[in-house]
């Protein structure tokens, strides 16, 4: 049985951009799916065309146990979407957007108030509450966009970026929202460019680039993937890399990296936490001081890396990375 979110052979082509280009999607209900990917990759396309915003070419969807293409407006009503149709009304107060919202909902006055201020608390507005939004930072934006994506509790949800812009106290906190939601029962879709949030937050991670869906599994299982642990030592004295690098090449499975400036080295190994104990009694016995050592297992970041051939991006202010990747980002587009 498909899940709550359940995709085959999605196709959405712009002009000669083919931004899907048969994506297959199966999320199981009450689990969280991350779908990463670079620019460009078509995260947001695929969120839009399962939130029946956009038409796709070809393929087929399905969303809380309805087609997708067949029945549109019933997917409207069983899903939410943080972005677009919680548009903030930038003349209206956070409170007055957030009850528009359950009202539009067809919730009682009484109840969309009472919603209001759990929600306008729970994303601490609650000081800014009665001010209307365009006075509100772009934290604070993003904070009651979600909120409004919350006021009621859809089966299931779809969020685009929903931590971009936030600062790490606000992400954190945005975090345990969204697990509360999840234990509930909800199942998500969540698009990121922060690898630490899927690791955190997501079941299952789907991997996209260039309209593909290039890699699935749990975050150990895309690591286990990329290769294994690694030793990393970092030597008080930059004369002492070499007889360090001699040896690591004792212990390694493969060959030992230097990386003088930070007098870092690396190596990969099996063997765990007992292999390490040897490392630092051999360095010891050779008189080799060290500031730092440590077994380093693969993040998702490196498994990105190897993945799609670039990092991920971190924080905004690194688009200019983006030039070197070869994909053409919306923004780009626009311009
Ligand atoms: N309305 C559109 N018209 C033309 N091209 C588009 C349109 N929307 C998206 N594209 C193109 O489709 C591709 C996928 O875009 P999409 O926005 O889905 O990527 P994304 O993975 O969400 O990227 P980002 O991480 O930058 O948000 C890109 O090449 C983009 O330029
Ligand atoms: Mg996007």
């Amino acid at each position: 049985m498909p899940g709550a979110i359940y995709a085959e052979g999605l196709v959405k082509a712009f002009g000669d951009v083919r931004a899907l280009d048969g994506v297959d999607l199966d999320v199981p209900e009450g689990t969280v799916l991350g779908l990463l990917g670079p620019n460009g990759a078509g995260k947001t396309t695929a969120v839009r065309c399962l939130t029946t915003l956009l038409r796709p070419d070809s393929g087929k969807a399905v969303v809380a146990g309805i087609d997708v293409l067949k029945h549109p407006n019933e997917v409207r009503r069983s899903i939410g979407l943080s972005g677009q149709f919680a548009a903030v009304d930038e003349y209206l107060t956070g409170r007055e957007n957030l009850q528009m919202v359950g009202q539009l909902y067809q919730m009682r006055a009484k109840a969309a108030k009472a919603r209001a201020v759990e929600l306008l608390e729970q994303f601490h507005l609650s000081d800014a509450a009665d001010r209307p939004a365009k006075t509100y930072s772009g934290g604070m934006r993003r904070r009651l966009d979600l909120a409004a994506a919350l006021v009621v509790s859809p089966p299931v949800m779809f969020m685009d970026e929903p931590t971009t812009g936030l600062d790490p106290r606000n992400r954190q906190q945005l975090w345990e929202v969204i697990k509360q939601l999840v234990s509930g029962g909800t199942t998500l879709l969540l698009t990121t460019q922060y690898l630490e949030e899927a690791d955190h937050l997501a079941h299952d991670i789907a991997v996209v680039d260039r309209g593909h869906v290039i890699a699935r599994g749990t975050s150990d299982q895309l690591k286990a993937r990329t290769g294994g642990e690694r030793v990393e030592v970092v030597v008080h004295e930059r004369e002492h890399m070499a007889t360090a690098a001699e040896v690591l090449a004792g212990f390694g499975k493969g060959s030992t990296t230097l990386e003088q400036h930070t007098r870092k080295l690396t190596v990969p190994v099996t063997g765990g936490a007992k292999l390490l104990a040897e490392v630092i009694r051999e360095l010891d016995i050779r008189g080799i001081e060290i500031d730092d050592i440590g077994l380093r297992r693969p993040t998702l970041d490196d498994v990105f890396l190897s993945l799609t051939g670039h990092a991920a991006e971190t924080e905004a202010g690194e688009d200019d990375l983006e030039a070197d990747t070869g994909h053409q980002s919306e923004k780009e587009a626009a311009k």
